[in-house]
């Protein structure tokens, strides 16, 4: 048996369902220490991309996990947010919508599938520090992140949200639909057996209903001061 060392890289593991603020959370943390981030929801949806492009259903365990290792995908930064490419083609449009987010949650019930991905999850650990964001990163990928958060929000609240940020991406979006599809996979990415979206015990949880982006912000940077001093 092998004993890995434990990472002096601190990590904010920030968990939780599609609306709760997590995406905007981590980008202002990030600006606000300096830190790199992860958006373990990108790469879910470009490997589905990936997966559909070149026709493997979820149950072609070889042909998923061969794909990995293909390495085809890839990310890069830009002023308007993570840019997501998929065999040199930037899909970010084409994955961030509600289709990429119920394509993703198909193949990432995949137990192959997470295992492939977690690898490189865990390689974005990197000095000075880590903000992960996803659905397992307190749980699962990061389980000794100093620093755990558990987002929530009442299921009326997070689809109102993420109708006004995919209309002002230009999707052309119904917001009872939206209910629908969030609550199909809420359901899906709880119910799957491996890494299901579950706060850690011991993160901090913290309902966004009623609570702007700032303050959301300030509560957590309170846990990262506490961490540090
Ligand atoms: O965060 P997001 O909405 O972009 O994620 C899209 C889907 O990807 C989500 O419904 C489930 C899956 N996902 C996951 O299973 N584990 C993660 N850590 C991140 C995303």
């Amino acid at each position: 048996m092998t004993i890995e060392p434990k990472s002096t890289v601190p990590v904010i593991a920030i968990d939780g369902p599609s609306g709760t603020g997590k995406g905007t959370v981590a980008a202002h943390l990030a600006e606000r220490l300096g830190w790199h981030i992860l958006d373990s929801g990108a790469l879910y949806r470009a490997f589905a991309y990936l997966a559909t492009q070149r026709g493997l259903s979820a149950d072609d365990i070889g042909g998923l996990t061969a794909l990995e290792r293909t390495d085809l995908i890839r990310f890069s930064s830009a002023p308007g947010g993570v840019q997501i490419w998929v065999a040199g083609r930037n899909v970010t449009d084409a994955v961030r919508g509600e289709e990429g987010g119920r394509t993703a949650s198909v193949y990432a019930a995949v137990p192959a599938v997470r295992s492939a991905l977690l690898v490189r999850q865990r390689a974005a650990r990197r000095l000075p520090g880590l903000i992960a964001d996803g659905r397992d990163m307190g749980t699962v990928v990061f389980p000794d992140a100093p620093i755990k958060v558990f987002l929530d929000a009442t299921p009326g609240v997070r689809a109102k949200r993420r109708y006004k940020q995919l209309m002002e991406k230009g999707f052309d979006v119904n917001l009872a639909r939206l209910e629908e599809e969030i609550a199909r996979r809420d359901y899906q990415d709880i119910h799957r057996t491996q890494s299901p979206l579950i706060a850690a015990d011991d993160a901090h949880v913290v309902d966004t209903s009623e609570k702007g982006i700032k303050d959301v912000v300030c509560e957590v940077m309170q846990l990262v001061h506490a961490y540090m001093n």
